[in-house]
């Protein structure tokens, strides 16, 4: 028998800081992580650059299938994320990545098709996987589980910073009605929506700072 590799999901609503939360806790215990809302991002922008229509489900669960991506850790936490050899790390942030991505992760056959290259990341000695379904669906008998929530007004107000530092012209209440609006979307889905798996402990992040999270994390691993 395969001897079972450690896994900890982090899932939740985008910007409630899932991402930085996972990247320190798996730079902290030495494990692998596995960001898999970058997989969805990375099949919306292929589908963009190659004008494939975001309600053609077959084209779009063939694309998944065929989807050559690379992921090179940096130094420190960074990851490096290469598709078709191009680096598209920047690329598939902007929010037209993430809301073709929330569109297309809607789609069944997209999702099964994504869901074996997810699983190949649990990988010695453990694995850390942060998304939206990581706890019910792809992991889900994983030690242990996290929902990192936070209130939308919140979360935009997040986003709304990081974009004033890049220097990008965004207005908070357009970026509220965005995120309420993918929330939504990915709540009420049909496939593998975005809820707190029945033995996930789930941390509200609103009044908490990422140090803070981490903390609780950690300290719920140790009871595990
Ligand atoms: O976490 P993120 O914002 O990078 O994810 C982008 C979109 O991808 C998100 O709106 C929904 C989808 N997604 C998903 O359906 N399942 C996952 N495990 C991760 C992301």
């Amino acid at each position: 028998m395969t001897k079972e590799i450690p896994v900890i999901t982090i899932d939740g609503p985008s910007g409630a800081g899932k991402g930085s939360v996972a990247a320190i806790i798996a730079e902290k215990l030495g494990w692998n992580l596995l960001d898999s809302g970058a997989i969805y991002r990375l099949l919306a922008l292929s589908a963009i650059k190659k004008n494939i229509d975001f309600e053609n489900s077959e084209l779009l669960t063939e694309e998944a299938k065929r989807l050559n991506v690379e992921f090179i850790p940096q130094k420190g936490s960074e990851i490096r994320i290469l598709l078709d050899g191009e680096d598209v790390t920047g690329e598939i942030r902007t929010e037209k990545c993430g809301n073709t991505a929330s569109k297309i992760a809607a789609i069944l056959p997209v999702r099964d098709a994504l869901l074996q290259r997810q699983r190949d990341f649990a990988k010695e000695p453990g694995l850390v996987a942060d998304g939206r379904d990581m706890g019910t669906v792809v992991f889900s008998s994983a030690a242990a589980k996290i929902f990192l929530t936070a209130s939308a007004e919140e979360r935009a107000k997040r986003r709304y910073k990081q974009l004033k530092q890049k220097e990008f012209n965004v207005n908070l209440a357009a970026l509220v009605k965005e995120i309420e609006e993918r929330d939504l979307r990915d709540t009420t889905r049909k496939v593998a929506p975005l809820k707190p798996a029945e033995d996930a402990i789930v941390i509200d992040s609103s009044n908490l700072d990422i140090d803070q999270v981490v903390q609780q994390i950690m300290q719920h691993i140790d009871l595990v």
